[in-house]
């Protein structure tokens, strides 16, 4: 069954001039099949760059905005329109605008968990494994509002020593994972590396040995001598850190941080997806080429490695 579902998605995207970009917290059937898996930094670039006349994104809804933005001349295709982000969804453009208004001389950086219309009211954008870089290279003497995840928004505060005004969203699934739960975890493993995720709470970035996101997390445990690792993030993540790790073993902080949105793209959605080229994702012209001003921006700072 599985083996003909990629056989039908070989020829498909085949046919359609395709490729697959998987975010790492997608279901391991989907990051296997994938041409490129990455963080939301690392897909935006694979998106601008590929000579594919198609993108399926699978991953949720503002990433394959992201990716119509960067490359209108492309079809994106998410394989479930329902695939969204309640995290992007807890500023409006017009809430975005009222906080503007009440600090008229701040620049705004938006993370890239965002919808478009907010991107286009952004100077900046960033992800998660380029926010310090990104407040960084704003003037000291500058205001920064920060939007829309406020632990994310703390980590830079804590790293840059700005101080950014804040909004407060949060994601569902990072603030899951409490304290206790790494507590918990490091009392049954004290050898192992904690990596959280800089959307998880504070209390959980303190007692975490590095923040990273999902990409710099591959690369930390690639490099690592350490045998063992909790990961304070979507469980999605621990897919490919076995894989490409196989002497190490890998713990979940907390198995309840499962994003309901990342695993609606399945096999079959895949299928459907480039059989009847949908779901299409566009941006209308006049926020896409707002956006693409804040984005570009996000694409041209690279993180320190
Ligand atoms: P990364 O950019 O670290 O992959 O994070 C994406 C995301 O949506 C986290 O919730």
């Amino acid at each position: 069954m599985i083996e003909q579902l990629l056989e039908k998605i070989k020829n498909l995207k085949g046919a359609h001039n395709a490729v697959i970009l998987a975010h790492n917290y997608q279901p391991g059937e989907i990051q296997d099949l994938a041409d490129f898996c990455g963080d939301s930094l690392g897909l935006s670039i694979k998106a601008a760059e590929t000579g594919a006349e198609v993108i399926v994104f699978c991953g949720v809804q503002f990433m394959a905005e992201t990716a119509a933005i960067l490359s209108p001349e492309k079809t994106v295709l998410l394989p479930d329109k329902f695939a969204g982000c309640p995290l992007a969804d807890m500023i409006t453009s017009e809430q975005l605008g009222e906080l503007k208004q009440r600090h008229p001389d701040a620049l705004v950086v938006c993370y890239v968990n965002s919808t478009a219309e907010v991107k286009a009211q952004s100077d900046y954008c960033c992800t998660s494994a380029n926010a310090i870089e990104v407040v960084n290279s704003l003037g000291k003497d500058k205001q920064i509002i920060f939007v829309p995840d406020q632990h994310l928004g703390q980590f830079v505060v804590d790293k840059t020593g700005r101080d950014l005004i804040l909004w407060p969203g949060y994601c569902a699934t990072h603030v899951v994972i409490t304290e206790e739960d790494i507590k918990n975890t490091k009392a049954k493993y004290p050898d192992a590396i904690v990596m959280a995720h800089p959307e998880c709470t504070e209390p959980v970035k303190e007692l975490s040995d590095e923040i990273l996101s999902t990409s710099q997390m591959l690369k930390s445990a690639k490099k690592s001598t350490a045998k063992r690792f909790i990961i304070a993030t979507e469980i999605g993540m621990l897919h490919a850190l076995k894989e490409q790790n196989p002497d190490a073993e890998f713990i979940a902080a907390s198995a309840k941080a499962i994003c309901p949105n990342m695993k609606k793209i399945t096999l079959e959605k895949v299928v459907w997806s480039l059989e009847d080229m949908q779901y299409k994702v566009t941006v209308p012209d006049e926020v896409r080429a707002k956006a693409k001003k804040a984005i570009d921006r996000m694409v041209e700072i690279l993180p320190e490695e």
